[in-house]
């Protein structure tokens, strides 16, 4: 029996990739950077699967290059901004994705962010190395209290829930801006609820938990920056564009906000000469707040186990557009 073809957009860790080349003929991307969009478009052209990343931009022509024998598209991410969702939905391709396995991993890498800025962690790690320590100093690298201050989620998904829980647990008093949440699940959090506004300006920690939509690109720009504390510091795991790099930086330059710790850029990778790179206030790494060993197996695990239903015609067990079932 012949297998079907599949090609896989990246090595991806081996617990998912060994499971995809026994299932199917794959060919995989040994690029360190991504497929260009037309080589990605020629080598999907006839396949029955496409595995892809958050760095693939898999819109309508694409599924077009691809043509009818694609199946599935299972996406080794819990976002899938990059992947035009209803043309999937219309060509009645339904995309896998990995919810719910990363969430306490980012909550985790959040709190790292917001404490590594709160105290200061990397500008004294770089003084050591520079030989700049001397003696003990009363005055070096005063951070902020972390204990008793506010924290204000701009989204209570899963994510945002993971942080809060994280929060009340530092003695932080927590408050949330997001019309879809579940309202009892926040008050067991202890978890208060603020309009977008009033959170931006009542909060020393802002952290952003929204997916990237046409409503949440630049949800943070000159205006909301403009309404937060000067002392706050804004953490970024969800996605870059979320906030306006241009706004940011000038928020940070003229000090009308403190601190930026940003896991995610726009774009991606940040550019060398972004402005952004010349602050020492403003923390920067390289998306990886999923990326513990055993969180991005499992991710690699459950985008295995999509692209086999998919393939096999059964339901994705973690489909991102469900209303492709009609
Ligand atoms: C996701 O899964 O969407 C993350 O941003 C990558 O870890």
């Amino acid at each position: 029996m012949t297998r079907p073809r599949v090609f896989v957009t990246r090595v991806i860790p081996e617990e998912g990739l060994d499971r995809i080349l026994s299932l199917s003929e794959a060919e995989v991307w040994q690029g360190r950077t991504p497929p260009p969009y037309e080589v990605l478009a020629q080598k999907a052209a006839g396949v029955e699967g496409l595995v892809t990343l958050l760095t693939d931009r898999i819109d309508s022509d694409l599924m077009e290059a691809a043509g009818h024998s694609l199946r599935v598209i299972s996406q080794m991410a819990v976002g899938f901004d990059n992947i035009d969702l209803s043309a999937a939905t219309e060509r009645g391709i339904p995309v896998g994705h990995t919810p719910g396995v990363l969430t306490e991993t980012v909550a985790d890498f959040t709190f790292a962010l917001m404490m590594a800025a709160a105290r200061r962690i990397v500008e004294g790690e770089r003084y050591v190395r520079e030989g700049k320590w001397v003696t003990w100093d009363p005055t070096l690298f005063m951070g902020q209290e972390v204990a008793g201050a506010t924290l204000g989620l701009v989204g209570l998904g899963r994510i945002g829930q993971g942080v809060a829980q994280r929060a009340s647990v530092f003695g932080m008093h927590v408050l949330y801006a997001d019309p879809a949440a579940d309202e009892v699940r926040a008050g067991q959090l202890g978890a208060e609820r603020r309009e977008l506004d009033e959170l931006l300006a009542e909060s020393d920690f802002v952290s952003l938990h929204v997916p990237l939509t046409d409503e949440t690109s630049h949800l943070i720009g000159k205006r909301e920056l403009g309404l937060m504390k000067s002392s706050a510091t804004l953490i970024n795991t969800a996605r870059g564009p979320v906030i306006d790099p241009k706004a940011l930086y000038e928020a940070l330059k003229d000090g009308e906000i403190a601190y930026a710790a940003l896991d995610v850029t726009d774009p991606e990778p940040i550019p060398m000469d972004d402005p952004l790179l010349t602050l020492n206030n403003c923390l920067i790494v390289p998306h990886i707040a999923s990326s513990s060993r055993a969180t991005r197996n499992r991710m690699a695990v459950m985008t295995a186990e999509n692209l086999e239903a998919g393939l096999k015609g059964e339901r994705l067990p973690h489909c991102a557009n469900p209303e492709v079932y009609g």
